[in-house]
């Protein structure tokens, strides 16, 4: 069973005082009733969440440093702090815990001074306005994290993505090298068929993964020596990367090696961790490779055409 991720939420200065404070903004619910709130939603999309109030500064500061080695995610209404706490944007960006800054009211469409937030550069977003809402779509958003194919700064031209900037978000989306293993055989040394296949082979490598085409870094393609009838690059080249260096060569012919075997390895650009990585063991050749994570779709030999 995937392990529960596990969220702080922080609630900042005057907001033990909600249900009773200015109602018309923050509404009738209680801190009691919201953190209820958030602890059913944790228990449905599966993760396990902290809620903590403090109106003391040097408090949510503790409580963010302390996040580092015990939460995966940050969830903060640092209330007033939002506006001036250097202190405690400081803290966010000291920490790797991504963090989302939500807010009960739209901060925007109140007084100008809470209009700007010191805090919002050093979180991965802000949520402002849709009342407990805000805290709820942030959980999820910080649960979905590692899976998400579009990140801010994801396909920017090189000079705007700026992915080493330190405070605080640019740090959470650095990616590194992961590479894809895939096979899938074909039944005759067929132009068509080595395609019709490869192209198979990669659309499940694609979809398993979550892959956009800006995500891969090169593909390398071998075929058994069996194979010969066209390069199995033209597939990927038909389905529109052009752009992605992609490389065939033929295989050493070992004996009792699988026959007519088309194999793939896509190196990627992504922040999934290598467990996170689905390899694509398609036909006759789902036999192959049984230690690596085998597609849930993979099809029994001669199930196609
Ligand atoms: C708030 C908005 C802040 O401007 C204000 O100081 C709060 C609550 C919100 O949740 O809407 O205390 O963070």
């Amino acid at each position: 069973m995937k392990e529960k991720k596990k969220l702080l939420v922080l609630h900042g200065p005057n907001l033990n005082l909600l249900g009773k404070r200015e109602p018309e903004i923050y509404g009738t619910l209680t801190l009691e009733d919201l953190n209820e709130l958030i602890r059913r939603e944790a228990e449905e999309i599966g993760a396990e969440a902290d809620s903590f109030q403090s109106n003391n500064e040097g408090t949510l500061i503790d409580l963010i440093h302390e996040a580092e080695s015990k939460y995966e995610g940050i969830i903060f209404n640092p209330g007033a702090f939002t506006h001036y706490s250097i202190a405690l944007r400081d803290a966010l960006a000291g920490v790797t815990v991504p963090a989302i800054e939500v807010h009960l009211s739209n901060i925007y469409g109140r007084e100008e001074f809470r209009h700007h937030s010191v805090i919002a550069p050093a979180a991965w977003g802000q949520i402002s306005g849709l009342g407990p809402q805000s805290y709820l779509l942030a959980m999820r958003a910080l649960v979905k994290k590692d899976s998400m194919t579009f990140l801010p700064g994801d396909n920017l031209p090189e000079e705007k993505s700026n992915k080493k900037q330190t405070a605080g978000r640019g740090r959470h989306f650095e990616s590194k090298t992961r590479a894809v293993r895939g096979a899938i055989d074909v039944q005759a040394n067929d132009e068509n068929e080595i395609l019709e296949a490869t192209t198979e082979l990669l659309q499940q490598i694609v979809t398993n993964n979550n892959i956009v085409k800006e995500d891969v870094a090169a593909v390398v393609f071998s075929l058994t020596v069996d194979l010969n009838a066209v390069f199995p690059a033209k597939a990927a080249r038909q389905m529109g990367w052009t752009d992605v260096p992609l490389f065939d060569v033929v295989e050493v012919d070992v004996p009792g090696a699988l026959p007519r075997c088309i194999r793939v390895l896509m190196l990627l650009n992504t922040d999934r961790s290598i467990k996170e990585i689905k390899h694509a063991y398609l036909r006759g050749a789902s036999v192959l490779r049984q230690d690596l994570q085998i597609a849930e779709t993979a099809t029994p030999y001669f199930s196609q055409k």
